[in-house]
């Protein structure tokens, strides 16, 4: 069984992908047409063009972000205290039923 990944817009769209474990949320994305999220670096964590807003509920589940990935946010496009990098959140079991929304633009 792949992890579901539930993408929202800022319109109430939103669509559910099943990703291939160890994958990120933004390879993911890619993968399947999501718009909204850009990923210039790749997953290096070097553009923020993988900003998401990670649903409350689900955002003290996933492992914490790390001090780069946190100064990379801050330059993202109005950054929220649930915003994560994409390309940082990886898929698995744990992560089953994740919901994010994408921004209304990137950087
Ligand atoms: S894809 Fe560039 S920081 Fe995530």
């Amino acid at each position: 069984m792949m992890p579901k990944i539930i993408y929202k817009d800022r319109d109430g769209n939103s669509k559910t992908i099943e990703v291939e474990k160890g994958l990120s949320v933004m390879e993911g994305a890619i993968q399947n047409d999501i718009p909204g999220i850009d990923a210039d670096c790749g997953g290096s964590m070097a553009c923020a063009t993988c900003h998401v807003y990670v649903d409350e509920e689900w955002y003290d589940k996933l492992p914490k972000a790390v001090e780069a990935e946190i100064d990379m946010i801050d330059m993202a496009y109005e950054p929220k205290k649930n915003s994560r990098l994409s390309c940082q959140i990886i898929a698995s079991d744990d992560i089953d039923g994740l919901t994010l929304t994408t921004p209304k633009k990137q950087s």
